[in-house]
């Protein structure tokens, strides 16, 4: 991720300064740091399906590269657009240096991504293989800005059903890891076809993982989310145990007239709590997840895996990766 940035003037350092803020690799007086750079789930998985289908790890890593730029660009954009003013523990770069400037070093992070990417061509991937696999990113980000949009415009809606909220996730969470997956494997010279149960695989996963984030957003520990308590609530967000619990509440008046106030005093938010949790959205959730969860390990079964050691050692990290999402506290 560090050699996709340019060398830059002093004049422009504030510029190129805010988004490896975003990466955790400067503090707000942009110095050198070592913050959380997130998960990094995403990488992880493009290096790990390269290898499990018999690829050069050395290869996939401007994609794994290109993949998290990605991620991190559409964080620092739904930051704006979230108006949240924490991410991984620390203010956000727009809450910082506020939202114009905030929405340039998104920008600024969307192009280092494509020029990652475009790096598979120095390392040697055939330059087919190339534009296949940047055809196939632009392909993925459009999708995850449908999800965004999607998103968006739920906003305020309380007709939103549980299929319209997965539709959303699909794109908005699901289109990313099943292109992190995916596109690993085409890095390694496997077929679109071949490659199908690696994305396959990752759209679960990355189902399985927002339903789980919903659930941080409203139960999570702020301590271990780096996020507030409650956040999603606070914001209204409809994200899926709101979504359950409208269709399924005998409280769902009074869950709807919260949703529509904006008396956000705790004992107000706690009453939202307490109507989602009656209702059983917890369990709820959990079960969606976990249905999501046990799909992605059939299709990883499907993978077709190199007959080397470090193919199956690394089809054993992803079986791990995966294995831990569910119940993941961050
Ligand atoms: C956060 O993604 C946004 C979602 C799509 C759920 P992650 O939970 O992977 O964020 P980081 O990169 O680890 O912070
Ligand atoms: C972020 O979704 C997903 C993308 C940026 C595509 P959310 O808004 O639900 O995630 P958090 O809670 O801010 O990480
Ligand atoms: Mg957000
Ligand atoms: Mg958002």
């Amino acid at each position: 991720m560090r050699e996709s940035f340019p060398s830059y003037e002093a004049s422009v350092a504030e510029f190129y300064g805010m988004q490896e803020y975003h990466l955790g690799w400067r503090d707000l007086e942009l110095q050198p740091a070592h913050a959380d750079p997130g998960k990094l789930l995403r990488p992880q998985l493009t290096l790990l399906a390269c290898q499990a289908c018999g690829g050069d790890l050395a290869q996939a890593l401007p994609l794994a590269a290109g993949i998290q730029l990605i991620h991190d660009f559409s964080l620092i954009h739904d930051d704006i657009q979230d108006q949240s003013d924490t991410r991984r523990g620390r203010t956000t770069v727009w809450a910082h240096w506020g939202i114009a400037q905030g929405i340039n070093a998104g920008d600024g992070m969307f192009v280092l991504a494509h020029l990652a990417v475009q790096r598979l061509a120095d390392v040697g991937v055939p330059a087919a293989t190339v534009l296949d696999i940047l055809r196939r990113f632009d392909a993925t980000i459009l999708r995850v800005c449908e999800g965004q949009y999607l998103d968006l415009s739920f906003e305020g809606d309380l007709s939103i059903t549980a299929d319209d909220y997965l539709a959303m996730i699909e794109r908005k969470t699901a289109a990313l890891i099943s292109g992190a997956a995916g596109l690993g494997g085409l890095v390694a010279g496997i077929s679109a076809e071949a490659a199908a149960p690696l994305f396959a695989f990752g759209r679960s996963i990355g189902l399985a993982f927002q339903v789980q984030d919903d659930l941080l957003g409203i139960w999570g520990d702020p301590a271990i989310t780096g996020k507030p308590a409650a956040a999603d609530l606070y914001r209204r967000k409809l994200s899926l145990p709101v979504v359950y619990a409208l269709g399924n509440s005998s409280e769902r008046d009074e869950l709807v007239f919260r949703y529509l106030s904006d008396n956000n005093d705790p004992e107000a938010i706690q009453r939202m709590l307490m109507i989602l949790t009656t209702a059983g959205a917890y369990d709820y959730c959990t079960e969606i997840a976990q249905h999501h969860h046990e799909q992605a390990l059939q299709q990883l079964a499907q993978v077709p895996v190199a007959a080397s050691e470090p193919a199956y050692a690394a089809l054993a990290r992803i079986r791990a990766v995966a294995e831990q999402l569910p119940g993941r506290s961050t």
